[in-house]
């Protein structure tokens, strides 16, 4: 492979890496080599481009840890986490729609019984979720395990918040025998994904707002069906057409009722007003009959 120019260069490449045995990584590699050197000739990339888009993912990776994931939030303002959202969860009509992930999951959360206020301390307004978790038959879905994460009222998640000594908005739940579910927690707000690193500087060079429309979070498991991992956006809210990291589906905007004080759904007497939020899930079955093929063009 000798007297290389900017045309033979992809072929070289795809030839070099000819041999690799897993064929998917094949798929995967030839492809994105070839994308890789289309986009440099169609821009016609530079050197100091091309050093400074080294320069940003070097800048990347420094601000990366195990609590601050730059790569994920740089996939999920360029629309890419939607797309792989998109394609990986095609589901019948009727399902609940999924959505991208976010960086503030946490694995085993605090568990909590229905009812619970899973706001554990948390600042916002009160607000009591309820529905029912079902299968795409209609039937309700017992013992489903429903992690539910969200930020207080001031945009900020609990992992974002170091001085904090136990989780806050977020919480386990089981549905019971019927399919529902409940918890009491607070009220969701827009908030700014991070911006103070690479990614904010980017978004802003690009022209754009690093804000999000309020949600609450949600994941979904239970055995037999496919795990659902999605948002609950409120209605009316800020930035639901101009979510920077493309999120909002119309199915999953729903009304956040305000209430006057008085007796709230689980029999508290609030003394200060209150909203109420109810959301059914439906789940697809994790049978192959019912794995779609991609839309045809
Ligand atoms: C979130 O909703 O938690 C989130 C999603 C993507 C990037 C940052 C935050
Ligand atoms: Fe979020």
């Amino acid at each position: 492979m000798i007297d290389i120019d900017e045309w033979t260069i992809t072929s070289a490449a795809l030839k070099a890496q000819g041999g690799t045995a897993n064929t998917r990584l094949k798929t995967v590699m030839d492809s994105l080599v070839r994308h890789l050197h289309e986009f440099a000739r169609e821009v016609q990339l530079t050197e100091a481009e091309w050093a400074h888009g080294i320069d940003f993912l070097t800048r990347a990776g420094k601000i990366t840890d195990d609590k601050r994931q730059e790569f994920i939030l740089l996939s999920d303002v360029l629309g890419l986490s939607s797309l792989v959202t998109a394609q990986c969860n095609r589901r019948p009509t009727g399902c609940t729609e999924a959505t991208v992930f976010g960086p503030f999951y946490v694995a085993n959360a605090p568990k909590y019984d229905n009812g619970d206020d899973i706001a554990n301390g948390a600042s916002g307004e009160p607000c009591f979720v309820a529905g029912t978790i079902r299968g795409i038959d209609g039937e309700p879905i017992a013992n489903a395990e429903i992690d539910v994460w969200q930020s207080d009222d001031e945009g900020n998640y609990d992992v974002q918040r170091p001085e904090l000594a136990q989780a806050q908005g977020r919480g386990r739940l089981s549905s019971l025998e019927d399919g529902r579910y409940g918890f009491r927690s607070i009220v969701a707000v827009p908030y700014p994904i991070p911006h103070d690193g690479p990614v904010g500087q980017l978004l802003e060079k690009l022209g754009r707002h690093p804000w999000r429309p309020a949600h609450l979070h949600f994941m979904i498991r239970a055995p037999g069906y496919e795990t659902l991992i999605t948002h609950v956006f409120r209605s009316g809210g800020t930035y639901l057409d101009s979510d920077a990291v493309f999120g909002v589906r119309s199915s999953l905007i729903a009304d956040w009722k305000r209430h006057e004080a008085g007796l709230a759904p689980d029999g508290t007497c609030m003394e200060e007003p209150f909203y109420t939020l109810d959301y059914d899930f439906v789940l697809n079955k994790a049978a192959k009959d019912y794995t779609l093929l991609p839309p045809s063009r």
